[in-house]
């Protein structure tokens, strides 16, 4: 190379390493930390003294260190328009209503979002509320023939049988990986299950051409720090909360997050950027949720940035061999939830995701709940199989694989019970 060329490509580096990093230096500059972080140091390494500094400083810096070398960053909310389409009152043997209600983000040929809302008939009040992200579909979740089948392009993985041509059929109503949400037994407590499907906001796949992808990007963002799949999910989680604040039929002062995976990934993620999701279910969320970057256990950061190369933005892959460069772990975007309520759950076969690291996470997040005067962890080790931690940082830990299943779902319910005191139904 001459030294023309040579220069032009270092004034080309240089732009790019200027325009991406206003505020935060570029990953290769930042500091080897091989232990965890601390979440209360800045930044720039002053301790944070008060709980005000906690609020209006570190959280936003965290929250911003997590979109710029992770996840990538979130756009403005748009005004959306909701719009009540199909609805029932004689859903799950007379127990529940139903009612279809679609998102318009407000713009011209952007995709909307299909909600499908499930109350139990019973209410005297606004009741608390499960809102998943689910894989397949809406009427994956709930096997009842009047729920639409979602339109739009859904895998064929074996997550999602019944799909033909990448389009729902019949066959796929009640079935895959989302068919064991605990609906039945969220109305039977008193809980909403509101859910919507992440390919209504971007497919599962490496193409930005789709979902939200060509309507919306925040204006800050760079292409190395432009958002991937789980923030544009993650965001659909809030416009989704932006619907519900306005549905009579919800206590918007209870609406948790759940989901399962790489939707374990976006619920986390939505969770601890938007506070008005006051508690979350990250199951089984794993690498890029709940377990630590830094861990040696399962999927590693090179691992999923392989595989899933649009799930975060294009800086995270260069922490692929320097995670401890990161100047964050998983353990921090715990720490944004507090001083909420929230709970890890994992299966003892589900090493993929870590569970132990997962556990550390949450140790690692208690000093920051304890800084803020509540209670975090209660436990100082991970429960024995089929138990449940329900301090305010909870960990459910039960016998067998990678799925949702009802035993997942109770242990969601009790610890929402505890937390938000509801009173059971029956
Ligand atoms: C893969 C991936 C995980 C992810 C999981 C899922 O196993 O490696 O990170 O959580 O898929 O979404 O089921």
């Amino acid at each position: 190379m001459n030294y023309a060329t040579f220069f032009c490509l270092l004034m080309l580096l240089m732009g790019t390493t200027m325009a991406q990093t206003k505020t935060f230096p570029a990953a290769s500059a930042l500091p080897e930390q091989k232990a965890l972080p601390d979440p209360l140091v800045m930044f720039d390494g002053k301790p944070v003294t008060s709980k005000e500094q906690w609020v209006k400083q570190r959280r936003p810096e965290l929250k911003a260190l997590f979109q710029h070398y992770m996840y990538g960053y979130l756009p403005a909310a748009p005004k959306i328009k909701a719009t009540v389409g199909k609805s029932f009152n004689d859903a799950l043997g007379g127990t529940a209503s139903i009612k279809e209600v679609t998102i318009d983000l407000g713009k011209v040929g952007a995709p909307k979002i299909n909600v499908l809302v499930i109350t139990p008939n019973n209410a005297k009040a606004p009741v608390p509320t499960i809102l998943g992200l689910n894989f397949c579909g809406n009427h994956t979740v709930l096997n009842d023939p009047r729920v639409s089948l979602n339109p739009n392009w859904i895998p064929t993985t074996q997550y999602c049988p019944g799909v033909v041509n990448n389009q729902a059929t019949e066959a796929a109503r009640g079935k895959g990986i989302d068919s064991e949400w605990g609906v039945a037994q969220a109305i039977a407590r008193g809980y909403a299950v509101v859910t919507f499907y992440n390919g209504d906001l971007a497919p599962d796949t490496p193409d930005f051409t789709r979902g939200v992808f060509p309507y919306f990007s925040a204006t800050n963002a760079t292409k190395e720090t432009a958002w991937g799949n789980v923030a544009a999910w993650a965001w659909g989680f809030h416009r989704v909360v932006d619907y519900l604040r306005t549905d009579k039929a919800i206590d918007k002062t209870r609406i948790a997050a759940f989901g399962h995976s790489r939707m374990g990934k976006a619920a986390m993620f939505a969770a601890a950027m938007d506070e008005r999701i006051a508690m979350a279910f990250p199951h089984q969320a794993g690498m890029g949720g709940t377990s630590p970057n830094r861990g040696t256990v399962g999927e590693s950061v090179k691992a999923i940035n392989d595989r899933f190369p649009h799930w975060f933005n294009d800086t995270f892959p260069l922490f692929n061999d320097h995670t401890a460069r990161l100047p964050f772990d998983q353990h921090s975007l715990v720490a944004l939830m507090a001083p909420r309520p929230v709970m890890f759950s994992c299966a003892v076969e589900d090493t993929w995701s870590n569970p132990a690291g997962q556990f550390e996470m949450l140790q690692a997040a208690d000093k920051v709940y304890k800084f803020l005067g509540v209670e975090g962890l209660s436990a100082t080790k991970m429960p024995e199989a089929g138990t449940a931690v329900n301090s305010r940082l909870g960990y459910f830990y039960r016998n067998g694989k990678h799925s949702t299943i009802g035993e997942d779902w109770k242990a969601f319910l009790d610890f929402a019970d505890k937390h938000w005191q509801t009173p059971r139904v029956k």
